[in-house]
């Protein structure tokens, strides 16, 4: 638009008064002007169309004050709410330049008194109306835009923060884990070295296994660390190969059978749907099922049941682990899956608290879901939904 053609919206239900307002901008210097004129505000706004997406079809509202149906600065707020581009000059008597000081305030641009009205106000009114508006809606675009800027810098800060936090936190409960190993090294190395002719075969044997098994800890808890930071630092690689599953989750129950042996624990392995190969990473699924299937396990008493249960669906497929071991507190269940937390029902049985975060961050690379149902002293079963990917 420029200003030398506009569309104006006359509201005045004065006949007279509109037909003068038009002889005024055809005197006026508006090269092309063109004026729909209408006598009420219900008719205005039917004008201007409810869809306030759509481009609109006026430069500029002309309103009078007093319509018969709506009186004085009632107008103005329905006219705002459905074209908030639009400028708005209004009309007033003499005796209203009060109203009219009003109108300027609650958002009209401009106002004339009806009886002071020449060629030359009215055209400058209307060119003056049209280019505040303009002005104030640049600087309203403006304004919006650094809102969203300031929004956008701001989470990003606190994002920051917060990575920054877990990040020393991390370090910190990395950093007491090792300790523990380390120490029990240097008190096996150290009393191998002092009294080592005061030690029988059998205690020098079990000095050494313990100085392996610290060195495995902390091997494994480094391992799981830096896998950690690889996923959080967005290097974590997915690397998508065609998988017969079965023969993979085979391959790993009987890998975790081994240890389960030991307590007696059996784990039953499920199929159920149609068997297809899927899409997946070997080395993130391996993490998957080796901490799912290790953890119930080791959660579980002596003598009992781990049910597998691996199902093909046509969109997704499911591994379903469960056991009826130690179960895990409901208000403790949700924060498992974030590094170092372990539930306060695990007493003397050993872990690093990361398998879990391994297990999320491991699911979410495939775009996969996780999560848990358990009843402390019951039992828990964790649900692992992949979707079957496409290559
Ligand atoms: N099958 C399960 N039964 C009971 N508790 C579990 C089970 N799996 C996980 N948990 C709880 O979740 C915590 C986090 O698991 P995980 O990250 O694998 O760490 P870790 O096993 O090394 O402690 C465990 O310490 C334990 O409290
Ligand atoms: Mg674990």
């Amino acid at each position: 638009m420029t200003v030398d053609s506009i569309h104006i919206l006359l509201i005045e239900d004065n006949l007279a008064e509109a037909r003068l307002l038009q002889e005024f901008l055809k005197e006026g210097s508006f090269k092309e002007f063109s004026l729909v004129h209408v006598k009420r505000l219900s008719e205005a706004l039917d004008a201007i169309g409810d869809d306030i997406c759509a481009p609109c079809l006026y430069d500029l509202i002309l309103l009078d004050l007093t319509l018969p149906d709506s009186q004085g600065l009632e107008s103005l707020k329905p006219l705002i709410t459905r074209a908030p581009c639009l400028p708005i000059v209004v009309l007033t008597n003499t005796n209203d330049e009060q109203l009219a000081i009003e109108a300027v305030r609650k958002g009209a641009q401009d106002y004339l008194v009806k009886r002071q009205i020449n060629p030359q106000l009215l055209i400058r009114s209307l060119r003056y109306a049209i280019e505040r508006k303009q002005v104030l809606e640049t600087l309203r675009a403006l304004n919006e835009s650094l809102k969203n800027r300031v929004e956008e810098r701001t989470a990003e800060l606190i994002k920051a923060r917060e990575v920054n936090q877990f990040k020393s936190e991390f370090v910190s409960i990395l950093s007491h884990d090792i300790r523990n190993p380390l120490n029990a090294i240097l008190l096996s190395a150290g009393l191998l070295k002092s009294s080592d002719d005061q030690l029988t075969p059998d205690k020098k044997v079990a000095h050494y296994q313990m100085i392996r098994s610290a060195i495995k800890n902390m091997s494994l808890l480094l391992d799981e660390a830096s896998f950690i930071g690889q996923a959080d630092s967005g290097k974590l690689n997915c690397e998508l190969i065609e998988i017969d599953l079965i023969g993979f989750c085979h391959a790993i129950v009987d890998e975790i059978q081994l240890t389960a042996a030991q307590k007696n624990i059996d784990i039953v392995f499920n199929i159920k749907g149609n068997h297809i190969n899927i899409l997946g990473d070997e080395k993130l699924l391996h993490h998957i099922l080796t901490n799912l299937l290790g953890n119930a396990v080791k959660y579980s008493l002596s003598n009992s049941k781990v049910i597998f249960d691996l199902i093909f669906q046509s969109q997704a497929v499911i591994l379903r682990i469960q056991d009826s071991g130690i179960g895990i507190p409901i208000q403790e269940q949700k924060q498992l899956f974030q590094p170092f937390h372990r539930a306060s029902n695990v007493g003397k049985i050993p872990g690093t608290g990361l398998g879990l975060a391994i297990v999320k961050k491991s699911v979410e690379a495939h775009g996969g879901e996780i999560y848990v149902q358990s009843q402390e002293g019951i039992g828990s079963t964790f649900t692992v939904t992949l979707p079957l990917l496409k290559s």
